[in-house]
């Protein structure tokens, strides 16, 4: 099956669906409405700068999506930028999109020169690790633990 990646800068017909994706996956337990999360996405795509991010096409059906966001955990606003946002819709896991998605992630990063990623996360550290990962510190946010993670990427700067 023919797979693209694509932005939602460049596909803003694809707001409404990562609105949807961010919303349901992150964002509806912090009180926040699916309309300003969209409104949020939207305001997003359309900026000149961060955050970018990138949609998983299969066959043109968007399944996933990753962010490259300036800032992510507010307790944490000294480390920039962020992967943040990883999401794969329930029927297409388990097929490596999500590796496909964070590595677009990373080559934004690194054409951008930027050395250093970050991430948090309480359910998917393992699937990170295994792809050039570390974590350096369990962090508690909003009374649950996660995983503060960072990728190294001086290694690919020219
Ligand atoms: C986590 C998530 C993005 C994984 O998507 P996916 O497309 O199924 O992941 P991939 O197929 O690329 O997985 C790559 C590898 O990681 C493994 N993996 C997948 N989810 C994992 C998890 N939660 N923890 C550890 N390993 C995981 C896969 O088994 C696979 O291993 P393999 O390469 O040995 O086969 C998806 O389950 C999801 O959207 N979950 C809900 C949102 C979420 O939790 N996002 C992450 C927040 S930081």
């Amino acid at each position: 099956m023919p797979h693209a990646i694509v932005t939602n800068t460049e596909r803003p017909d694809l707001v409404p669906v990562t609105a949807r994706w961010r919303w349901e996956a992150f964002q509806q337990g912090r009180g926040r409405s699916l309309p300003e999360v969209t409104a949020a996405e939207a305001v997003g795509a359309a900026s000149a700068s961060l955050p970018r991010t990138f949609v998983l096409l299969v066959d043109g059906e968007p399944v996933g999506m990753a962010s490259l966001a300036a800032h992510d955990l507010d307790t944490r606003p000294d480390l920039r930028p962020w992967l943040a946002g990883v999401f794969v819709a329930p029927h297409a896991r388990g097929r490596g999109h999500a590796v496909r998605l964070v590595a677009a992630v990373e080559a934004e990063a690194v054409a951008r020169g930027i050395p250093t990623l970050w991430l948090y996360t309480r359910s998917a550290e393992g699937l990170y690790a295994r792809i050039g990962w570390r974590t350096v510190e369990m962090v508690s946010y909003r009374e649950k633990v996660y995983a503060l993670m960072r990728r190294d990427l001086s290694g690919s700067l020219g």
